[in-house]
């Protein structure tokens, strides 16, 4: 049985990660479950809930909550990432500040990633050393910490030996919608995908070897890429912000009759439509916070003081994807699925060396990804423009340059003109300033 670590414990995402687990113990079988966190007294809130759903279970999993990283990791055979670095309020900071400057404001997507790139990589890196100073010799990171693309590709170019896989559960979420869609479970689709972390475009949807895309585009043209059952079966998703993304891929996919786009394109191919609905106000980090975060509070609240722990979380796809990747990385299961990995010539005319999320066949060593081809020139080129903007991002971190820092953000597709960019840029820097390299 295994030790696991899960950094960025305090997250809300911990229960439901926790509770896929309990539920696969037979595939992944558990000696001990640690959380780890820097914030130990939103640790604190969130472990008695985790306890229970652990000791509903399972009586013989132990289970340590510690802010010490060499508790935390020695001998961990897998460690889990979720870390949030500045917790919702930076992320609300960077979401209002582009509005403020009329340019998308988002977690992960635009100046608000970039932003979150730069409080992230240094961490993340830190992490890795904790675990290669402490964890069992081969263990594993597998990691959502967001932006997944720039922390990717800040931990291949900081430490390349690093035993990192980096996933979302954004290509994953689609597939349990066309799963939705097309009445069948999502682990029987085989999909062809190319990109980077939240750009991207699936080109194929094989359904016992048949191609089933031509099908889904038809349907979601008229009704989005989101069932009610599936958003149901999700109350992430099943927010108004989130249903509403989910149907914003139609204009897109009026625009370009062909494969089928990751959501999160429509803040590159259309963000004045974007910024014209936002409300600068009242951003989805507000949302989150009144109401992800108070629901799991509240409950943690309540079962502290009544022993009964309401129905307050959920283990959607993120939760079982994880755990999916895991027992592929530690019983060499070779399963297929979207990854964020090294290029390798999987896509045949973006840099070897650049870090795409594409599929992968999971094994003890690491994903091997697919061949992708070639990609058409529209769309190599916008993934070159967003690469480079990502790649000037980590080297303006490493470096401290505000020049490369300048670049990434004029770079940017959200991004109109030098003068926003470096506005944006100049914002940002007052904001993070207990967070950024010195710039
Ligand atoms: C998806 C993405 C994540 C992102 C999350 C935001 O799961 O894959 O990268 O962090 O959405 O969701 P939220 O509900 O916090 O806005
Ligand atoms: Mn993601």
């Amino acid at each position: 049985p295994f030790i696991l670590s899960i950094a960025g414990g305090g997250s809300t995402y911990t229960p439901g990660i926790v509770k896929s687990l309990m539920v696969r113990l037979a595939d992944f079988p558990l000696a001990e479950i640690r959380l780890y966190d820097i914030d130990g007294e939103r640790q604190s809130v969130i472990a008695p809930v985790v306890e229970k759903v652990i000791r509903d279970h399972s009586q013989s999993i132990k289970f340590t909550v510690t802010t010490d990283p060499e508790v935390a990791f020695s001998g961990a055979h897998f460690v889990f990432a979720q870390m949030r670095v500045g917790q919702y309020k930076m992320r609300e900071q960077d979401e209002k500040i582009p509005l403020r400057h009329g340019v998308v404001g988002q977690e992960t997507c635009g100046p608000g990633g970039l932003a979150y790139g730069l409080r992230t990589i240094l961490p993340m890196v830190e992490l890795c050393d904790f675990v290669e100073r402490y964890a069992h010799q081969k263990a594993w990171i597998v990691n959502y910490s967001n932006p997944a693309a720039i922390v990717a590709e800040g931990v291949r170019r900081l430490r390349p030996k690093a035993r990192v896989l980096n996933i979302c559960d954004m290509p994953v979420a689609a597939m349990r919608n066309m799963g939705a869609i097309l009445g069948v479970d999502r682990h029987k689709l085989e999909v062809d995908y190319f990109g980077l972390n939240h750009f991207g475009w699936f080109t194929r949807v094989l359904v016992d070897g048949e191609d089933r895309l031509p099908e889904l585009r038809r349907h979601i043209a008229k009704f989005g890429l989101l069932t009610e059952d599936a958003a149901q079966t999700d109350p992430q998703h099943s927010d108004p912000s989130w249903v509403k993304t989910w149907r914003h891929i139609k204009p897109i996919m009026d625009h370009f009759p062909e494969f089928l786009p990751n959501p999160y394109l429509q803040y590159y191919l259309m963000p004045n439509d974007i910024v014209e609905h936002q409300n600068p106000d009242y951003t989805r980090a507000n949302e989150v916070m009144d109401g992800r975060e108070k629901k799991l509070f509240a409950a943690a609240d309540e079962y502290k003081k009544t022993g009964i722990l309401p129905d307050a979380f959920h283990v959607g796809v993120h939760g079982a994807f994880i755990v999916d990747v895991a027992c592929s990385l530690a019983f060499d299961l070779r399963q297929r699925h979207l990854v964020i990995v090294e290029n390798k010539g999987a896509i045949a005319n973006l840099p070897y060396d650049a870090m795409v999320e594409v599929p992968a066949y999971i094994t003890s060593e690491g994903p091997e990804p697919v061949r992708m081809g070639a990609v058409p020139l529209f769309h190599q080129t916008l993934l070159m423009q967003q690469l480079a903007s990502e790649q000037l991002l980590v080297e303006a971190t490493i470096e401290g340059s505000y020049e490369k820092a300048l670049q990434a953000f004029t770079l940017n597709r959200t991004v109109p003109t030098m003068q926003h960019a470096k506005a944006i840029l100049d914002d940002m820097i007052e904001a993070n300033r207990d967070y950024w390299p010195q710039l």
